[in-house]
């Protein structure tokens, strides 16, 4: 596909024209108690001061031995952080509470059943449980610092528990999200060599006792075809002694970690001093190409970046109650529910469920009960939220000082609920912008430093130089208002050390298209593409348009239209697919499919759901496509190129433009016809 077709497609072509809005001011209350407020900020981590200036952050950390060089550069465009610097995450997410904060909790589990009793994990708890699941790790399933293993695990204590055993021991994990399907799952176990998956055997939702174990069978099936073995599975229960599985375990190979716990009951492992640049984790997102990236994060960086974005951005205090509604399988779990807060020995809540079942007050429930003071979510959320229960927040007696939205644009509509009534007018919102790649927040206001304007995320964070090129690499002046690829001058902390194996395909797709010397080993000739359009209004706050990819952001999840397409074909009627994004009330965008059929075989509904089957099959229910047009021919340019863009405009009921050009031009008349 050329350059020009890339942006042709993008979801900003489609993005809502929104209205510039007023701004809000923090209260007087929220600044008071607020962890940063001095405007100082910004000169102490502007580029003049870069890259000293995340000393600052590093610093929040306990380090076994103190780095001898901030940012090493001789590797170009794969920074290395903090080396010489050695650390462990666990030990700083844990063991370094114990003396001040043994009894708090750390984590506040919420199942999805309502009738189920809360679980309040304290720092001591959560000790002695990792610990012996890292003894386990080590003695039963033989992993050593270096090695990688595959979660595959939804929303549940044991996740977290299972991560921070693997940090302890400096081992690398790649959790998948729990929503993905076995196939999707086999896959990144292939890619991330891992030997070793942890699953479960089921999880709550929308009322649902899940199978979940049934996944791990399929999962290592797919990889074994792909020449990766794995040797055990290890399956947590969701109700330990119980198994919720119809799937049998497999003699050999899959053991129940509630049994083989008994084994490791009070043990202990020191925790591992790795180098900073040791990777801590592997998290896979979608691209532009069919096969998944494995993002690959480093420890010292990566930690030190979730430490001071959590502390001076969520305003995360310990005192806190801190709920990220987010699932720890996406990168904002990773960052923001388990390293960013528990580095600071805040208290996190978990959840296992749906925010709306089985109501839409349930949250609100759950914000009156805990005392939750911060809350963190997806504009996906929110919407649902908004509609299923638009009064419900008035109803409980909780008080938010602090909100986050992430993952997608928020409309200025909904924003301005979010704030009157699930915030009650009392707290702030941050809107972050940022990515997996990134790990943590990119653009947002500073809560005590800036106002508000819905529907814009903000200034670039401190330390993080935000700048807008056109396609040929010109800057768009600032604050000019016009749309562009948002590009981050800089390198940081928190950003991914590479694609996990494949560090041409790092180059070529973050770092490539404004390079202007790849021979260069100074930061300055290596912008960061994000892959985000964006503008820049006159007050210096950046709204965020949508991707200028292939990816498409159903409810804040990252889906390649590739991947998808791939799993269209492997139904055997299908020639051709192309997937677009349709902009949804509810979703922000969903998939909508488009196949061309093999000579001689006619439309019908079986053909339709099996290609939804194979969708839900080849990556999850989170795919599943709003419709699926079996069309006469697709629209093609002369030279057979489908014409997503004309698709796209299509279902969308847009302006399709010109299509005269096209080889068959006559198609998106009888496809318009089908769709409208
Ligand atoms: C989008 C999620 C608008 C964006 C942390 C980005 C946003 C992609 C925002 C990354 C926001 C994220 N406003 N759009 N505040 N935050 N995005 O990797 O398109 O799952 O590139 O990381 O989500 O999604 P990812």
């Amino acid at each position: 596909m050329s350059e020009k077709e890339v942006v042709e497609v993008s979801e900003a072509e489609i993005a809502v024209h929104w209205q510039e809005e007023g701004h809000r001011h923090p209260s007087a209350r929220f600044i008071g108690q607020a962890n940063m407020t001095d405007p100082g900020i910004y000169d102490r981590f502007s580029l003049e001061h870069f890259p000293e200036c995340f000393k600052e952050y590093a610093d929040l950390l306990t380090w076994y031995q103190y780095w001898h060089t901030t940012l090493d550069t001789s590797d170009a465009p794969c920074w290395k952080w903090f080396v010489g610097g050695k650390i462990n995450a666990c030990y700083n997410c844990v063991d370094r509470h114990l003396p001040a904060y043994k009894n708090k909790a750390a984590f506040i589990y919420v199942p999805e059943p309502e009738d189920e009793p809360h679980i309040a994990l304290t720092y001591q708890e959560l000790y002695v449980r990792v610990n012996e699941v890292a003894t386990l790790l080590r003695d039963f399933a033989g992993l050593k610092t270096g090695d990688r293993v595959t979660l595959h695990m939804p929303m549940v204590p044991e996740l977290p528990i299972t991560m921070l055993a693997c940090a302890r021991l400096g081992v690398i994990h790649s959790e998948v999200y729990g929503g993905f399907s076995g196939r999707a799952c086999g896959e990144r176990i292939w890619d991330s060599g891992s030997r070793l998956l942890i699953t479960i055997d089921g999880y709550y939702r929308s009322g649902n006792l899940l199978d979940h174990k049934e996944k791990a069978d399929e999962a290592v099936a797919v990889a074994k075809k792909e020449g990766q073995t794995v040797d055990k599975v290890l399956v947590w229960r969701r109700h330990p002694g119980k198994y919720a599985s119809a799937t049998p375990m497999v003699q050999g190979r899959d053991y129940f970690m509630d049994e083989v716990l008994k084994g490791y009951a009070g043990k202990k492992v020191d925790p591992v001093s790795v180098p900073a640049e040791d990777p801590l984790f592997i998290m896979y997102t979608s691209g532009t190409t069919g096969r998944p990236k494995g993002c690959q994060h480093s420890t010292g960086g990566y930690l030190s970046y979730v430490a001071g974005t959590s502390k001076y951005i969520q305003d995360i205090h310990p005192k806190d109650v801190y709920w990220c509604l987010a699932d720890i399988g996406w990168i904002t779990g990773h960052s923001y529910i388990v390293y960013g807060p528990l580095a600071l020995a805040a208290t996190s809540v978990l959840y296992e469920g749906v925010p709306t079942y089985p109501d839409a007050g349930r949250p609100w429930r759950i914000a009156e009960r805990l005392d939750v003071n911060i809350f963190h979510t997806a504009p996906t959320s929110i919407r649902m939220l908004r509609k299923a229960g638009p009064d419900e927040p008035k109803k409980y007696n909780y008080h938010f000082k602090h909100m986050t939205t992430v993952g997608e644009p928020i409309e200025p509509e909904v924003w301005k609920w979010y704030y009157q009534v699930v915030g009650k007018g009392e707290a702030v919102i941050v809107d972050t912008w940022w990515q997996t790649e990134n790990g943590g927040f990119l653009c947002t206001t500073m809560p005590a430093l800036h106002s508000m304007k819905p529907g814009s995320a903000g200034l670039g964070v401190p330390g993080i130089h935000p700048v807008i090129y056109d396609e040929e690499g010109n800057e768009i002046a600032k604050g000019a208002g016009k749309a562009g690829n948002i590009c981050i001058q800089n390198p940081w902390p928190g950003a991914f050390q590479t694609i996990w194996g494949d560090r041409e395909r790092y180059v070529a797709q973050y770092y490539a298209k404004y390079c202007k010397d790849q021979n260069s080993k100074d930061w300055r000739d290596w912008p960061y593409f994000a892959g985000d359009a964006a503008v820049q209004a006159a007050d210096g706050y950046y709204r965020i348009l949508g991707r200028v990819d292939d990816v498409i952001n159903v409810a804040g999840h990252r889906l390649g239209t590739k991947e998808i397409e791939s799993a269209c074909l492997l139904v055997t009627e299908v020639a051709e697919a192309a997937v677009v994004p349709v902009v949804d009330e509810l979703r922000g965008r969903v998939p909508e499919v488009y196949v061309a059929l093999r000579p001689g075989y006619k439309a019908d509904k079986k053909i339709e759901a099996d290609v939804v089957k194979s969708i839900e099959t080849a990556i999850g229910k989170i795919a599943r496509p709003k419709h699926v047009y079996i069309v006469p021919d697709m629209p093609k340019t002369r030279s057979g190129k489908i014409m997503r863009r004309v698709l796209a405009s299509l279902s969308n009921k847009g302006d399709v433009g010109d299509v005269t050009t096209l080889a068959n031009p006559e198609v998106v008349e009888e496809i318009r016809k089908m769709v409208h």
